[in-house]
């Protein structure tokens, strides 16, 4: 199965994707820390992404387009994925359907995880607290939030034509929400 976690800054995605990797055995991929582990290692991708990051912003689909191919021709993907974070945008889901298309596969699930705003940014600020990661900052968490309604929560309709999303509320227990994605997913 090839599954994608959309939803906004501090949804869940990551800890979701990590327990569904744990219960299904498919490996999970995040752009996000893919994007961070380039930028930590001044890589010719985390010069590029870097200040897109740092401001919020999505980092432009040329630079992203490589990386995404790459993640889903890589041989671990090849038995099923779970797409922590991607795709983003419409060229973004072209370039997944095209990588998985090559191989007769496509998107066999998107999970929306729903998240109030106020608990979204109560998330954040809090994980700024523990972690410091550079864009938790309350003023960049305001622009993420901004750029996910406008350019990544439309591509919803995308897959919603197809029947493929399922809708997750996303607050609670981290265990709760994982029941109703196992749920939802029929496991
Ligand atoms: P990315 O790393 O994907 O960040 P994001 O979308 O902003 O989401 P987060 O990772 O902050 O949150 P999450 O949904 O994973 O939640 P988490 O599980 O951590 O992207 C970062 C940047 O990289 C982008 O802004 C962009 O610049 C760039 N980028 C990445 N992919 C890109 C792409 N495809 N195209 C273009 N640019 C791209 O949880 C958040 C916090 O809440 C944690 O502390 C967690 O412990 C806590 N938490 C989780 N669940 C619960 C719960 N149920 N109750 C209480 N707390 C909870
Ligand atoms: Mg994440």
């Amino acid at each position: 199965m090839n599954i994608t976690f959309i939803g906004p800054p501090g949804c869940g995605k990551g800890t979701q994707a990590a327990l569904l990797s744990r219960r299904t055995g498919l490996p999970s991929v995040s752009t996000g820390d893919l994007l961070r582990d380039a930028v930590a290692r001044r890589t010719h991708l985390g010069i590029q992404a870097r200040s897109y990051m740092d401001q919020g912003l999505l980092v432009p689909d040329s630079i992203i387009m490589g990386l995404i191919e790459e993640v889903l021709m890589s041989p671990e993907a090849q038995g099923g994925i779970l797409m922590d974070g991607f795709p983003r945008t419409p060229a973004q889901a072209e370039a997944v359907d095209r990588a998985l298309g090559a191989r007769n596969a496509r998107v066999d699930a998107v999970l929306r995880i729903d998240v109030p705003e106020d608990d979204l940014v109560q998330r954040l600020v809090g994980r700024a607290r523990e972690q410091g990661r550079s864009d938790d900052t309350p003023e960049t968490i305001r622009q993420r939030l901004a750029v996910y309604r406008e350019q990544t929560a439309p591509l919803v309709a995308y897959y919603e034509d197809r029947g493929v999303v399922l809708d997750i509320p996303g607050t609670g227990t981290v265990e709760a929400i994982a029941e109703r994605i196992g749920t939802a997913l029929g496991l």
